[in-house]
C-alpha cells in the first residue's frame, strides 16, 4: 500500500490545490512534480549550469557525468540492455516522429503495410501517415472491439509478410486499455515486423521491461512520469538504432565532417542528439524516476488498479452517466453525462474545483469505433485519493444542463 498522505506532501501542486479546494484528475495530460524534481532542476540552475559534452572544465565534466547517469537510470527503469539504447528527445511526440522518420521513411517501401489502431493519439499516427505518403507503404488498422478494446485474434487475422511495422500505444490515452504488447511483439517478430510502442500513458503506471516484452521501440515523455516537460525518451534495440537515420543533424551528433560534405556520425545514442539538450530536464527526470523506483513501480501499479476499481464501481452506479471503458485496468475513466455535451460538463466540474479533460483527447479517429467524438476523461495518479473520487461522483450525481449553463455564465 502507498502512503498517500506522505506522497501528497511531496507535491507542492497538491498543497496549492488543497488551499483552493480543487482536485486534479488530468494526470494523463501531465503529472505534478514532487519537490525532489523541482529541487534538482533548481540546483542545476543555481549551482551546476554548464553545457554537457562540450566544456573542458570541471563544471562541464561533472554535469556531463550526471547527464549520462540519468541515461543509466532510464535504462534501469525500463530494463534495457544498454544505456546506448536510450535516446533523449523533447518528448514522446518527438520520439515517435524520430522512429517514423529514421526507421519508417528509411526502410519502408511501396507494398509494405504499417499496422496500427484507430485508438491512437495523433502523435502515433500522423507521423506514419507521412511515412506512407513518402514511401508508398499503406496504413491498415487492426480492428478493435466495439468498446475500443483489443483482441489479439484480430491481429492474427490481418497479419501478413507485408506488415513491416506495428505501431500502437501500450495504454490508450482515452480508454486506458492495456494492450497485450508481449503477445503482439511475438506475432510481429514471427513475420519480421518491428513493434513501435507509444508508452506515454503506460510508463507512468505500469512496470515496463522492454526485454521481457521484446519491444523494438518504446517512446515516452518525462512530464507524464513526474518529471519536467521538454524531455522524452526513444528506446530502440541497438541494432535498429545503429542502422536508422537521425531526424536532426548538428553539434554533438557527429564525430567529424569535411568541406566536401562528408559526415561521420557518432554511434547511438549520440547520433540522435544534435544540439544542446534540455540538461536540467534530464536531471529532473532522473530524480523523478528515482522517486518512483523508491516507491516501487509494483506499488504504483497496484495503487492505480485499486483507485481505478473503486472509481469504476462508484461511477457505474450513476444512472445519468455513460462510461465508455468499463473493462479498462488503468486509472483513466472516460465517460459522458447523458444528454449533456462533454465540454459543458467539464466547465461545470471546473466550477466545482474538479479538473478534467474533455473533447477527443487527440485521438480523433477513435470516434469510428466508440461512436462518440467528445468525452470527459478523468485520469488519476499516485497522489489521488478515494475521497476525491467520492467528491467527483457526488458532483456528477447532481449535474443538470441548467447547472452547466449557469456555470458557463
Ligand atoms: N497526450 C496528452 C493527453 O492525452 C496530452 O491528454
Amino acid at each position: 500500500m502507498l502512503d498517500v498522505k506522505k506522497i501528497r506532501n511531496d507535491f507542492p501542486m497538491i498543497k496549492e490545490l488543497e488551499k483552493k479546494k480543487a482536485i486534479y484528475f488530468d494526470s494523463a495530460a501531465t503529472s505534478f512534480k514532487p519537490q525532489c524534481v523541482i529541487d534538482r532542476v533548481n540546483e542545476y540552475y543555481t549551482k551546476e549550469t554548464a553545457n554537457i559534452h562540450r566544456g573542458d572544465y570541471d563544471l562541464s565534466f561533472s554535469v556531463s557525468d550526471e547527464y549520462e547517469k540519468a541515461r543509466e537510470t532510464v535504462r534501469k527503469f525500463i530494463n534495457a540492455e544498454s544505456s546506448a539504447e536510450i535516446v533523449f528527445t523533447n518528448g514522446a511526440s518527438s520520439s515517435l516522429n524520430l522512429v517514423a522518420y529514421g526507421y519508417g521513411q528509411k526502410f519502408l517501401k511501396e507494398g509494405d503495410i504499417i499496422l496500427s489502431t484507430e485508438a491512437e493519439h495523433a502523435s502515433n499516427i500522423l507521423p506514419w501517415f507521412k511515412v506512407a505518403e513518402v514511401t508508398g507503404a499503406t496504413i491498415e488498422y487492426i480492428p478493435l472491439n466495439k468498446d475500443g478494446s483489443f483482441d489479439i485474434e484480430n491481429l492474427k487475422k490481418v497479419m501478413s509478410d507485408k506488415v513491416k511495422v506495428i505501431t500502437l500505444a501500450h495504454v490508450s490515452n482515452v480508454l486506458g486499455y492495456i494492450m497485450p504488447i508481449k503477445e503482439i511483439a511475438k506475432i510481429a517478430h514471427e513475420y519480421n515486423a518491428v513493434v513501435v510502442c507509444d508508452g506515454a500513458q503506460s510508463i507512468p503506471h505500469i512496470k515496463t521491461d522492454v526485454r521481457d516484452l521484446d519491444i523494438d521501440f518504446l517512446c515516452f515523455s518525462s512530464h507524464k512520469v513526474l518529471g519536467p516537460s521538454g524531455v522524452g525518451v526513444m528506446y530502440g534495440k541497438y541494432e535498429l538504432l545503429d542502422k536508422m537515420d537521425p531526424f536532426m543533424l548538428g553539434g554533438g551528433s557527429n564525430a567529424r565532417f569535411d568541406i566536401c560534405g562528408n559526415i561521420l556520425l557518432k554511434n547511438p545514442p549520440f547520433k540522435f542528439e544534435a544540439g544542446t539538450p534540455c540538461v536540467e530536464g534530464v536531471l529532473g527526470f532522473k530524480a523523478a524516476l528515482e522517486y518512483l523506483m523508491d516507491i516501487g513501480m509494483e506499488n504504483v501499479e497496484a495503487n492505480d488498479r485499486m483507485l481505478h476499481k473503486y472509481f469504476m464501481d462508484e461511477i457505474t452506479k450513476l444512472d445519468n452517466v455513460e462510461v465508455y471503458n468499463k473493462q479498462s485496468e488503468t486509472s483513466i475513466v472516460t465517460f459522458n453525462v447523458k444528454n449533456i455535451f462533454a465540454q459543458d460538463v467539464a466547465c461545470y466540474l471546473n466550477s466545482k474545483g474538479i479538473y478534467v479533460r474533455s473533447g477527443n483527447h487527440c485521438a480523433k479517429i477513435l470516434l469510428n469505433v466508440i461512436g462518440v467524438s467528445e468525452t470527459i476523461r478523468a485520469s488519476l495518479y499516485l497522489y489521488n485519493t478515494k475521497e476525491e473520487i467520492d467528491y467527483l461522483v457526488e458532483v456528477l450525481k447532481g449535474v443538470t444542463l441548467q447547472k452547466c449553463i449557469e456555470a458557463a455564465l
